[in-house]
């Protein structure tokens, strides 16, 4: 881990020159980023992975001693690390960049990591095997596409459980993202993939420090929303 931590602002600058970089050269900067990228999500208040764990928290009632979970873009480990705290014990992580994959080792939580670009890969993951699918932080334009949101729902249990964060950035492919994971959402549903379970905002997970937003010493916050799904039980419609 580099003892160098960035200000806001020199991740302000940081961030904003990926944008519009495609999927490889994405992961080339994730590459760079993986030792320092919790420290930095310290500096952003990131707290997407505490936020979607409690939300978890309040929707599942089982054993998470005996649950299988597939942490999908899974990063350095942060949503592992907060699942274990609550009994969680069988990770599988996947994820396009094996910097953060070589990170995410490092906690030793992980039976198996995966690398895998989704979107241009199919996602590594058997079908029918998870009895939750976890992913945070990377349904967003230019990161994982809506595409593989059925890869995602193929890869649980039937009955199992499929828990998402959307980011909620403000812009016009922001905004597009979320129309159209929202129709494939509710396509899936009438498909009787999957049923909804419940959806709820994702309040201040991170600060903004996207060129849309000028105010980063007033810390303005991001916002986005969680979905928790469920697999269907009829086993011939969802495998
Ligand atoms: C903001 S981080 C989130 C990591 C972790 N889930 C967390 O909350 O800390 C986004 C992660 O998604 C991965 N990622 C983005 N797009 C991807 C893609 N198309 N295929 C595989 N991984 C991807 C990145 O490599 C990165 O590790």
């Amino acid at each position: 881990m580099s003892d160098s931590s960035r200000s806001l602002d020199d991740l302000r600058t940081f961030l904003n020159s990926t944008v519009g970089v495609d999927l490889q050269q994405r992961m080339k900067f994730y590459d760079s980023w993986a030792e320092t990228y919790e420290q930095d999500h310290d500096t952003l208040s990131y707290r997407a992975p505490h936020q979607m764990v409690e939300f978890l928290l309040d929707n599942f009632s089982g054993h998470p001693e005996q649950v299988q979970v597939l942490d999908v873009a899974c990063g350095s480990g942060l949503v592992a690390n907060l699942m274990v705290e609550l009994g969680f014990k069988h990770f599988v992580g996947v994820d396009g960049s094996q910097g953060m994959l070589d990170q995410a080792a490092k906690t030793g939580l992980y039976k198996e990591l995966r690398l895998a670009l989704l979107g241009t890969e199919p996602l590594p993951a058997p079908t029918g095997m998870f009895d939750m699918v976890m992913i945070v932080g990377a349904l967003r334009d230019g990161y994982v596409p809506v595409s593989v949101i059925r890869e995602l729902c193929l890869a649980a249990k039937p009955g199992g459980y499929i828990c998402m964060s959307r980011n909620g950035l403000k812009s016009e492919s922001g905004n597009k993202y979320k129309v159209s994971m929202e129709k494939e959402l509710q396509l899936m549903e009438e498909e009787e993939l999957w049923s909804h379970v419940i959806t709820k905002e994702m309040d201040r997970y991170m600060i903004d420090v996207s060129d849309n937003c000028e105010d980063v010493q007033n810390e303005k916050y991001l916002s986005g929303t969680m979905y928790l799904y469920r697999k269907s039980l009829n086993e011939s419609l969802s495998t």
